[in-house]
């Protein structure tokens, strides 16, 4: 069974990470399900390391937070040559005269950062980059993920005793079209990009839907590793390709900058050709000491710098300049274009924002313009380029809501319909919002659906989403059996709904899928967050004064609270979540080495008051230290494992970030 298993494997990576198989399908299948058979007859032989095991996980209830072996610092970013110049000259200041710098380049891919753990060989935990310290446990979902080896290869490198790896989840672009597709022609919500489709497919509870997807995982750097002395990236990632995993093309060495505008050029260039996306290149110094010398920052390695891409341009022409109007009452001018593909995306709509951008780009019909998009940011309107002879007067907003006829009044740059509670678009908005993918993600319950209930008068408040039974819908247009039951079960479905996700459905002002989740985390209850008071509300991190104005104003407007208490009287009942100790996030202990210009206890103390840690000494749970003149042995440790590693100035930047701060002694 073994050799089987090993030989399935060897097939597997042919496939999957070197795209050179060397036997049919048929053949594969065989083996798998020779392989199978026996494990089903001799089940105390079985192993979750099985390449059979890849499917089948129960679903979770959620997703565990799991700390990360090294933290997962992000990238310092760029768009500009004269940002890449200075970094170098940073780069060669810090080597030393004499020591010429060697880059590594790589594209810079843009999908979803993964953390990879193997330990002797086997993979055991996977996790997302979170807030870098410590992000969620979606092993399942990551072994449905043909790509990446449940063992390490050990052909050519033996397994060390424990391996962390980074890389990024992506969905190839024809697989991500093709996806969409699908959910297209079930009335579902295609995902905006490729990134957010592997993120969400990442982070489904259910690793038999992640295992429907098709997704890949790139490898790019060595977090950790046991007794495999590395000293270059490059080395790493020879690496990380012997122990099986598909690393990023194109990977090359620079000596200067010049160097590296010729890559990022021609990378730009071969850009729309790519099955990815892309969003630049990353610069990383390839020695791996002179990295450790370099440090980092709070947030990002002082060694590496991605140097992104302009965003992709077209001109085309509006044909129609439009009035949308959103849940929350703001009219939004939306410019209706001849249709252009911009780097591989159709786009025919582009928001216009508000009278004055509107005012100060003095864009009208008929105009040929400059239109931009970066990665799944909606596309924006640049610039005219060129005015028709006969070119319309200046664009009017509306005085009247085009959806109800009400008189809109203007709250600084933007216009507000001021029917809250029966304009026929803010009650579209509230419901397409209501089972959006970040909020309830009720299936069947999209823009046309939302429109057909309002327009036919089915749905005059959220609530009575709920009383809508199989009859009633199958007399409308698109519903027949099948999909009126699905939605009537999609929604009965949603009525045990998780806390922070029937706070983002409500649709409460200021309140975005973050701070729902930091409410839940703190309040726990839904009670509990309704009757919370401002002080109370601007006690959880994240929450200041505009906020829980905005809350309280939504809990104790007559209006919309009778409208929650119609929700809740159709037996919606909010899932309560353990309420943190402290309202405060775990920021991780800090330790302090050398002579810093205040005493020790006063920066403990203060770290502390913003709810880290500390200790005495380094260890790899360090989320960094602190060094002052004249450290010693702790910095060498901390070098040797990683440990971020801070001067007093970036303490206290990082202190400040944190609400706190530190009276200095000088
Ligand atoms: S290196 C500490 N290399 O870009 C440096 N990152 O903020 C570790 N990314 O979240 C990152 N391609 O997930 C590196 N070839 C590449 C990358 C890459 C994509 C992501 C990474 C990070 C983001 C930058």
């Amino acid at each position: 069974m073994e050799k089987l298993r090993a030989e399935i494997n060897r097939h597997g990576h042919l496939y999957h990470v070197e795209a050179r198989p060397e036997v049919t399908d048929d053949v594969y299948d065989e083996l798998f399900r020779r392989l199978q058979a026996w494990e089903a007859q001799y089940p105390e032989l079985s192993s979750p390391s099985s390449p059979t095991h890849r499917v089948g996980a129960d679903p979770q209830d959620k997703f565990e937070t799991v700390e990360h072996v090294a933290p997962m610092l992000s990238l310092d970013s760029t768009q500009e040559m004269d940002d890449v110049r200075r970094f170098d000259e940073r780069v060669r200041k810090a080597l030393g005269s004499g020591v010429e710098p060697v880059y590594i380049m790589e594209p810079k891919l843009d999908g979803a950062s993964i953390e990879l753990v193997y330990e002797h060989g086997v993979l055991v935990r996977a996790v997302t980059r979170g807030n870098g310290r410590a992000g969620e446990g979606v092993t399942e979902n990551i072994r449905t993920i043909a790509g990446v080896p449940l063992t390490l290869r050990t052909e050519e490198r033996p397994a060390p005793a424990l391996l962390a790896l980074r890389g990024e989840v992506i969905m190839y672009i024809s697989d991500f079209q093709r996806f969409n597709e699908g959910l297209r022609a079930v009335g579902q919500e295609p995902y905006a990009s490729p990134r957010n489709s592997a993120a969400g497919s990442v982070r489904q509870l259910d690793s038999r839907v992640t295992a429907s997807r098709k997704l890949d995982v790139l490898v790019y750097d060595v977090l950790a590793v046991d007794g495999v002395p590395l000293s270059s990236d490059m080395e790493g990632v020879e690496a990380i390709r012997q122990w099986g995993f598909r690393v990023p093309e194109r990977i090359e060495r620079a000596a200067s900058c010049d160097e590296v505008f010729r890559y990022h050029a021609a990378f730009d260039a071969d850009r729309d050709g790519l099955d990815y996306e892309i969003d630049g290149i990353v610069i990383k110094l390839d020695d791996l000491s002179a990295r450790r010398a370099m440090g980092a920052t709070a947030h990002h390695p002082r060694w590496a710098l991605a140097f992104k891409f302009a965003p992709r341009q077209e001109v085309t022409t509006i044909e129609k300049i439009d009035i949308q109007v959103g849940r929350t009452g703001v009219l939004t001018p939306v410019a209706l274009l001849r249709p252009v593909s911009v780097g591989g995306v159709m786009v025919s709509r582009a928001s216009l924002h508000n009278r004055e951008e509107l005012r100060r780009k003095d864009l009208r019909e008929g105009d040929r313009v400059r239109i931009q998009r970066a990665g799944d940011v909606i596309p924006q309107v640049v610039e005219v380029v060129e005015t028709r002879a006969d070119r319309p007067p200046p664009f009017e907003m509306p005085s009247e809501c085009p959806a109800c006829g009400t008189e809109v009044y203007e709250d600084g740059p933007r216009t507000v319909c001021p029917n809250r509670f029966r304009c026929p678009a803010q009650l579209k908005g509230r419901i397409i919002h209501f089972g959006a993918r970040s909020a309830l993600d009720i299936e069947g319950l999209g823009e046309e659906t939302a429109n057909m209930f309002v327009d036919r008068g089915l749905v005059s408040e959220l609530a009575e989403l709920f009383d809508l039974g199989v009859e009633r819908l199958m007399e409308l247009d698109g519903f027949a059996e099948t999909s009126a039951t699905a939605l009537v079960e999609a929604l009965e479905a949603t009525k045990t709904p998780e806390l922070h996700r029937f706070l983002v459905a409500l649709g409460i002002p200021e309140v975005g899928v973050t701070v729902a989740r930091s409410l839940a985390e703190s309040f726990g209850t839904f009670d509990r967050v309704r009757d919370a008071t401002r002080e109370e509300l601007e006690a959880v991190s994240g929450i200041g004064p505009r906020m829980s104005e905005a809350i309280v104003g939504y809990f104790t407007d007559v209006r919309t609270a009778a409208a929650v208490d119609a929700l809740l009287a159709r037996g919606i009942v909010p899932v309560a979540v353990e309420v943190v100790a402290s309202n405060l996030p775990d920021l991780g202990a800090a330790v302090f080495t050398g002579a810093i210009p205040v005493p020790r206890v006063v920066a403990e103390g203060a770290w502390r008051a913003v709810g880290g840690s500390t200790s005495g000494a380094v260890s790899k749970k360090t989320a960094f230290l602190v060094a002052g003149d004249n450290a010693g042995s702790k910095l060498e440790k901390a070098e040797k494992l990683g440990v971020p590693v801070l001067d007093f100035d970036e303490f206290v930047v990082r202190l400040r970030e944190h609400g706190g701060d530190i009276e200095r002694g000088d």
